[in-house]
Order: structure tokens, then sequence, then C-alpha cells
């Protein structure tokens, strides 16, 4: 993770989106490229990869700043879910919304993120936790995508909570979960994984296990919010089933990272969790790391534990505050965040054959990226070989 291939001076060149050329521009010369194209200097700036979010929540409606003014004041996160609020607050909200208006909210937050150099992000459903609620979350991102310049992989998360309705009865929603909601989603092709919050009052391990395997089953990868807010056995159950990643890791045992390292399962990271829920406990990343486990980071962007479009914080505090090095945040902001959307083969570094998706920097060093705090890096997004956010050149 800490080894970057720097190269200054370099020219990269694309064809159709793709990338055909990077490196040192005076091996450039040879290359020919037909077509009328663009050229865009980046002035001795720094360009990098564009970041890869790989674990959002982007189709919500409403906000919950009256909750976040109560954790201000003391009051912690599961107490409000089990007064009423978290998630299911966002669930009422969404399910009351209207397709168009989920789309616009949704789209004016890829908008930030795009704005932040997020060229590929991943999202998730898990606020309708009803069949139709799911479907309109889920064909909000499939419009998006068709429209939007950032390209998003979506995530079926009909198990982010079970629904107030079932709450007395939570072993028929985890059968509607497997014979009524997956199938129809499969059917309609609209979601490429399935994510399961596993954690005390939610889902536990054995109905996590249910969920998943039901899931694989019908061609979905799989994911695990795992070991978020106690340790509950997640990471090891991510392991059992072969998630392809399991999600937040606060509280994962030293067991819990043996299997994952085992079991090649990404362990995505989002340390804006802790820092918004106040909490002092961060994933600890550098034992992922010595232990072999490949760590992703992402924004969780979400109105209740993450209201935050932006990789460059993420990039922050995983250096800041889980101690990784700027080259390791980077390469888990990118590199490993593809390989935990199984997208490595087509996004997250900048060599030939992949996306021409990159983001030249104000600063002429990536070290700018946490050493100039608070303020957004980007200056310019290119996605498939356009300038699509920021100056043009
Ligand atoms: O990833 N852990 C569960 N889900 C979200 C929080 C969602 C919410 O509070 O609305 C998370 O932190
Ligand atoms: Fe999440």
């Amino acid at each position: 993770m800490s080894e970057l291939r720097m190269i200054a001076d370099a020219v990269i060149a694309s064809e159709s989106g793709r990338i055909v050329y990077a490196g040192p521009a005076r091996d450039a010369g040879s290359i020919t490229l037909t077509g009328p194209g663009i050229r865009v200097d980046a002035g001795g700036r720094a360009v990098i990869p564009g970041f890869v979010d790989s674990h959002t929540h982007l189709p919500f409606a409403g906000d919950r700043s009256a909750e976040f003014l109560m954790r201000m004041q003391g009051r912690s996160y599961q107490e409000i879910a089990a007064a009423g609020g978290g998630i299911i607050n966002t669930v009422r909200a969404t399910r009351e919304a209207t397709e168009d208006a989920l789309y616009e909210a949704s789209r004016a937050r890829l908008d930030r993120m795009l704005l932040h150099g997020t060229t590929t992000t991943e999202a998730k459903s898990g606020y309708g936790l009803e069949l139709e609620a799911e479907l309109k979350q889920l064909r909000v991102l499939r419009r998006l995508a068709t429209c939007h310049p950032v390209d998003i992989i979506p995530t079926c998360m009909c198990a982010h909570d079970f629904p107030p309705e079932y709450r007395e009865r939570r072993d028929e929603y985890v059968r509607a979960i497997c014979d009524e909601i997956l199938p129809e989603v499969s059917r309609q092709k609209l979601a490429e994984f399935f994510d399961v919050f596993v954690e005390r009052g939610v889902y536990t391990v054995e109905q996590g296990e249910r969920v998943c395997r039901c899931a694989s089953g019908l061609g979905f990868g799989v994911k695990v919010h795992a070991d978020e807010l106690a340790d509950t056995g997640g990471a090891a159950l991510a392991a059992a089933v072969g998630a392809v990643s399991a999600e937040h890791l606060l509280f994962v045992s030293e067991e819990g990272i043996k299997r994952l390292a085992a079991a090649r399962v990404v362990a995505t990271l989002l340390p804006c969790v802790p820092l918004f829920l106040m909490m002092d406990q961060y994933a600890p990343a550098r034992r992922m790391i010595e232990q072999g486990v490949a760590v992703a980071i992402a924004t969780d962007l979400n109105p209740g534990s993450s209201n935050t479009e932006s990789m460059p914080l993420v990039i922050q505090l995983a250096c800041l505050k889980m101690r990784l090095s700027i080259e390791e945040a980077l390469t888990a902001a990118t590199l490993n965040a593809a390989h935990g959307i199984r997208r490595a083969h087509a996004v997250g570094s900048l060599e030939p054959g992949k996306s021409m998706d990159a983001i030249i920097l104000e600063a002429r060093s990536f070290v700018d990226l946490v050493y100039h705090l608070g303020v957004n890096p980007v200056r310019t997004v290119i996605k498939r070989g356009k300038v699509v956010a920021g100056s043009p050149s």
C-alpha cells in the first residue's frame, strides 16, 4: 500500500476514455492519437487517480440535523435510535419522498462528490426496507448512472435495519428479504451487491448469515457492516460467507482481523463516522495492514453517522487518526477501494487499459492532500478523458 509509482514530468494519454500511455514525457513521443481530442496541461501540479468512494448511502431523503444537535448535547447514536430516531427516521422520509425528489437530492450529493474528486462510487439502498421503496432508491441510482459522470455501483441494503412493521417478527422480514425483495431486485438487475448491518440490536450473526447466503445464491456480491459499535463477530461472518468487503470494523477482534486476511476480504474503513459520532475509537487500521488485510477507506455518506461527500476529508482522518501514511491512504482511497467493489480492472490507478479518471490537485505534491487541512485540494476532475469538474486547465 505504501509503494506508489511516482513519475516526474509525466504524460498520460487516453483514447475513447481509456488510458493508452502513462509514463515519462520523454518516452511519450511515439504515441499517435486519432481524433480531435483535448490537451490538459497540469502545469507542474500533482495528478492522481480519481477517488473511488466504495461505501455510501447516497439515495436518502430528509436530514437528521435535529438528531445531530441532540448528539452535540451528549445523547448517543444508539440512544437516539432506540427512541425511534436513527435509520428509521430516514426510512420514513425516504418512503414518503417522490422518486423525483429523491433523484434531485441524490444528484446534488453526487455533484459535490465529483467536486471533491470522486469519479466512481458505490451507493446503497436501505432506507426503504420494503420492496417498493427499495426499488425506488435503486431506480434513482440507475437514472443517475445514465446521466452523471460519476460511475455508480449499486448495492441493495434492504438488511440495513428491521422495518418498524416487522419489529416484533424479525425472522419474517428475513424471509421477505430472501423470498421477495432480493429475487425482485435481481430480476430487475438493479443491484450488483448486497449489504447487511450486523450489530447488537440489528441483525444477529445468524440472521446475517442467512441473508448473505441467499444473496450469494442469487449472484450478488456480499458486503457486511461489521463490528461498528461493538464486536459481534461480524468480521468472521464476512470471511465465512466469502464477502467482498467488510465495513467499519471499529471494534474488530484480533481473530476477526486474521479471518479477514485469510479470506482476502477488503476492509473498508470509514473514519468520518467516529469523528461525526464524537467517539474516541477508530478502526485498528495499522494492525490490519500489518496482518496483510487490504484496507480501503470511504465516506459512508449518510444523514446519521457521516454527513460528508469528501474523500479528501476521509484521507486526512485516515492519516491523522488511524496513522496511515499518505501513500497508504491514497492507495486505500483508489486502488484498494476499487478492489472492494470489484472494479480494480477498470479504475483505481493510472495504467494503460483503465479508465482515464484523474484528478489534478492544486498543489505540486500529493502531500498537500493531508498537509493542507480542511480545504478542497482538487483543482480539476477528469472522467473518461473529459474534464467534468473544476478548472479546465
Ligand atoms: O454505515 N451502520 C449503519 N448504517 C449507517 C448509518 C446509517 C444512518 O444512521 O442513517 C452507517 O454508519
Ligand atoms: Fe454504511
